[in-house]
């Protein structure tokens, strides 16, 4: 058999198992062990039935980030999450920020999404 002929058969089936890999094949991404903290506000999974605790599923992940940064410094001033805020690390905001961001949430962009609730 030659090269070419070779070639000719293995690329359809290389392109079939491509497409054959669903979407969700992304790592899955581990639960932070300070993401049981957040909970007793924020929901198990970030989605909050409080109306004073703001659900953080599926928000973006810079935004929840860029918050927790903040109230560790104290830009944004809330006592509450002044306190949670306190002594995380970058390392670990970052993590929270990604893990919280990757559930699935409530939360929704009428710019985006269209101005009906998904
Ligand atoms: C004791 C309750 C409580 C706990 C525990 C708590 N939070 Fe909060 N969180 C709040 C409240 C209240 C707010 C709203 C504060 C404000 O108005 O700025 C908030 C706001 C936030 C926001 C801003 C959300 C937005 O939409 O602007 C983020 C991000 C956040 N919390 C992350 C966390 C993370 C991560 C943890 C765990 C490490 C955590 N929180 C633990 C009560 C809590």
């Amino acid at each position: 058999m030659s090269a070419q002929t070779i070639m000719t058969r293995i690329l359809p089936a290389l392109a079939l198992l491509a497409l054959a890999v669903p979407a969700s094949a992304a790592p899955e991404l581990t639960k932070p062990e300070k993401a049981t903290t957040c909970a007793a506000c924020h929901g198990e999974v970030g989605v909050s039935n409080i109306g004073m605790y703001p659900s953080l599923a599926g928000q973006y992940a810079d935004y929840l980030e860029h918050s927790l940064k903040d109230y560790r410094s104290g830009a944004r001033k809330n006592a509450i999450m002044g306190a949670q805020a306190a002594n995380l690390t970058n390392q670990e905001i970052k993590a929270l920020a990604a893990w919280f961001s990757a559930q699935q949430g409530p939360l929704y962009t009428p710019s985006v999404h269209g101005n009906l609730k998904p």
